[in-house]
């Protein structure tokens, strides 16, 4: 999904959310529900309140809400939250039969910081927002003082309010965790859960430069793609959890075939990835007989199968430049990171057409106001860049030779055209400088399907695993092999 209309200028609003459920089991619904919010391209979770039970206001006969207000931060446009709220609530049993019937989930625009806006199917600020203490209640536990559209706060507009039956429910305290709205979400107890549960069963937890902080910050590795294969191939341990995406969990099985490799998400993909495949790349190779086919990493085992050898964004010019000169060259999957390559290595290449939706969306306007901001900031590109804004860049890195060159560049300032993930990498790896993402949008939603829930589960059921079938691991393990003789 390509999310154009997401305000750019600016950074994510903040918005809150009413949640509710009277139908199955309200608690995990809610929570459920919370999971599916956080995974929202270009959306966090920032705080949440207690959960409050509540008698139905109007309709049939029917049992007892559960609710509970939540803070987020989001790049979605008011429009492209509600269609991925009215998504989430199917996904959670929610039939839009009845008006006031029972239901596995509601959840509501409550409040977004700057908007308002009232069409046949969506009114926000939410209209009975003053009216209903089961909303106020909660909500006055994380923003007392917002004024609302009354001009009253929601203090002052739950004193006129307090005469409705709400109790505060307490079947899960874990769950009303109230957390300071300006500090990040606290973490430490599923991360201390999860470290101690990777020692337990020998784990080592591997996490790629895009993924949450909070994910990056728990794992043992944390790197690009190939590295991270690489060093779990290197490592002792009994199995593997790689936060990031199918391709890359997959590389880790070609290269540790003996231990198994788990994807916290299996709906992890890389949609890039899933632009080439076999019947296609056969094709291709057929009209070009004698042709070397380079693959990047970011393709499938069957693709890396049938490939004569693979390459990462951090050694594709050096392995372009190692095929023979009189061989034609075809480049899977992304066109952008191809020409590039071709360009810096003075070659002709048969390009396959895929690319990166993520850093597709960067563009040299974006780049043009991102310098603008910050004219003494050096630009510092992703190759899977298009290639108007690879032209205009002070240095194209792959993302671990985007932490090289800034800890060794002179400049303070850099202009980052990558997945924003990166910029939490460079703050860590490379402080003391200032990060600024050339687009606010650079968000890749499978990178962002990885929660720290999702890693305690893959370590307490010790799955989903990721395989690769021994005829196809071994085809792709020449292609992948023959990439790191070069580089050696
Ligand atoms: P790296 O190989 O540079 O980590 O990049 C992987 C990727 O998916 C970039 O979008
Ligand atoms: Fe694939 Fe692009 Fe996401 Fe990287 S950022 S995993 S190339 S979709």
């Amino acid at each position: 999904m390509i999310f154009r209309e997401a305000p750019r200028e600016r950074a994510p609003a903040r918005v809150f959310l009413g949640l509710g459920s009277n139908l199955g089991d309200r608690e995990s619904l809610l929570s459920r529900a919370r999971a599916l919010l956080a995974a929202l391209p270009g959306t966090t979770l920032s705080a949440q309140s207690g959960l409050y039970e509540t008698a139905p206001v109007g309709g049939p006969d029917q049992d007892d809400f559960l609710n509970q207000v939540v803070e987020v931060r989001t790049l979605l446009a008011p429009r492209e939250l509600l269609a991925a709220i009215h998504a989430l609530e199917a996904e959670l049993g929610r039939r839009r039969a009845v008006r006031w019937g029972p239901r596995s989930i509601d959840v509501d625009i409550l409040w977004y910081d700057g908007f308002r806006g009232v069409d046949a199917d969506l009114e926000v600020p939410h209209p009975r927002l003053e009216e209903r203490r089961f909303v106020l209640e909660p909500l006055a536990e994380l923003a007392p003082d917002l004024v609302l559209h009354s001009g009253r706060t929601v203090t002052a507009a739950l004193g006129r309010v307090q005469d409705q039956a709400v109790r505060r429910f307490d079947g899960d305290t874990d769950v009303a965790t109230r957390m300071d709205k300006d500090s990040p979400m606290d973490h430490s107890a599923v991360q201390a859960e999860i470290r101690r549960l990777a020692r337990e069963k020998g784990a080592v937890i591997l996490a790629h430069n895009y993924q949450r902080p909070e994910v990056q910050d728990v794992a043992d590795i944390v790197g690009d793609s190939l590295g991270l294969s690489r060093q779990a191939a290197a490592s002792d341990a009994r199995m593997i959890v790689f936060c990031g995406v199918h391709f890359m969990a997959e590389t880790a099985a070609i290269l540790s075939p003996d231990r198994p490799v788990i994807l916290p998400d299996l709906n992890a993909g890389c949609p890039m990835a899933n632009m080439v495949d076999v019947q296609g790349l056969r094709t291709l190779k057929a009209v070009h007989p004698g042709a070397i086919v380079v693959s990047y990493v970011n393709t499938t085992a069957a693709v890396k199968a049938i490939s004569d050898i693979c390459c990462t964004s951090a050694n594709a010019v050096e392995i372009v430049k190692s095929i023979p000169a009189d061989r034609e060259i075809i480049f899977t999957p992304d066109q952008n990171l191809g020409s590039w390559a071709a360009k810096k290595a003075g070659r002709e290449m048969i390009l396959w057409p895929g690319f990166c939706p993520t850093h597709e969306l960067i563009d040299e306007y974006d780049v043009a106001a991102a310098r603008e901001a910050h004219p003494r900031a050096k630009l510092v590109v992703h190759p899977e860049c298009v290639p108007e804004v690879v032209e205009l860049a002070d240095a194209v890195e792959s993302t671990s030779g985007m932490i090289r060159f800034c800890c060794n560049d002179s400049a303070e300032e850099y202009l980052i055209g990558t997945e924003l993930g990166m910029l939490y990498r460079l703050s860590k790896d490379c402080p003391g400088k200032r990060y600024y993402p050339v687009s606010e949008l650079s968000l890749c939603p499978n990178m962002k399907l990885t929660t720290l829930d999702k890693v305690l589960a893959a370590l307490q059921n010790e799955g989903p695993v990721v395989t690769v079938d021994a005829d196809t691991r071994q085809k792709a393990l020449q292609a992948v092999q023959r990439m790191i003789e070069v580089g050696a």
